[in-house]
């Protein structure tokens, strides 16, 4: 914690061996946090993805991290905090020379179809005043094989994208620079900066998908995203917007 502390000035790097959920830790802390306050652990009990879906934690293998911010536009600014979440992790990879990192839309990070990352945005229920928020990201390093069991779909981690094992402080030492560049930017000037690097970055571009919607399946062919941060899907020659929050997307 203390190397990591000297290198990055203020906000505080928490790094705890075993906890819950770092997402939950930071949460826990809200009203007493300075933006860009940051948890990393080792081991995670209670690791969560989305909709209550488990995040598989095992220890020294991964760099659990989560951030906490705040954004006066509120709910509408949150919707592309995973989008630019992505975009400043796969540049920390690329600056270490990891490349073919791609992003799925909205909090997915892929390379050659195998989930490598994720990331879960919380907030926490406010009445009014400025959006509490939690950045969490999940990112496999050097996962034991036994994890296969426990992740029901394809996965990959950086020692094998990379062909070697990375140093996970360098690592945590550049997602977290990359994380509060990326987030002043989009505090001060929204989306607008972010999109061309996304639709780069896109994993899904002109392919054909489904969006899985509660019950419902929606096909057709990905067309990127819009100033919104909302993917947009061409069915039958028309090209419309589909807001995150409960939306899965998958390749067909
Ligand atoms: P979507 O976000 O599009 O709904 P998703 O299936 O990736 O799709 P998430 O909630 O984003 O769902 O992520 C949780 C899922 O990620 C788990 O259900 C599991 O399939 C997978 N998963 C869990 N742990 C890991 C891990 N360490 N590495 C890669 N994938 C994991
Ligand atoms: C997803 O793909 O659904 C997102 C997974 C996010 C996992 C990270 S690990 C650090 C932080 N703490 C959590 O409990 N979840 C996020």
């Amino acid at each position: 914690a203390q190397a990591i502390n000297a290198q990055i000035d203020a906000p505080e790097v928490e790094i705890f061996t075993l906890i819950d959920s770092t997402n939950q830790h930071l949460l826990n802390r809200i009203g007493q946090l300075e933006k860009g306050h940051t948890c990393i652990a080792e081991c995670q009990q209670a690791g969560r993805g989305r909709r209550g879906r488990t995040w598989v934690s095992p220890f020294a293998s991964h760099l659990y991290l989560s951030m906490y911010w705040q954004l006066d536009e509120g709910m509408a600014a949150a919707m592309g905090l995973s989008l630019v979440t992505g975009i400043a992790v796969v540049n920390a990879l690329t600056a270490m020379n990891i490349s073919g990192v791609k992003l799925k839309w909205p909090n997915d990070i892929y390379v050659e179809g195998k989930k490598l990352a994720g990331i879960l945005v919380e907030m926490s229920a406010q009445a009014s005043g400025p959006c509490q928020l939690v950045i969490g990201l999940g990112l496999n390093v050097n996962m034991p094989i036994q994890a296969s069991a426990a992740i029901d779909q394809p996965w990959t981690d950086i020692k094998q994208v990379a062909g070697k094992e990375i140093d996970r402080n360098e690592l945590a030492h550049n997602v977290i620079l990359a994380l509060r560049e990326t987030l002043r930017l989009y505090e001060r000037e929204g989306l607008s900066p972010f999109l061309a690097s996304w639709q780069k970055m896109d994993a899904f571009a002109n392919k054909p998908v489904k969006l899985l919607i509660a019950e419902k399946e929606v096909r057709g062919i990905a067309r990127g995203i819009d100033k919104n941060g909302a993917l947009l899907l061409e069915a039958n020659g028309v090209v419309k917007p589909f807001i995150g929050g409960e939306i899965s997307l998958r390749g067909v």
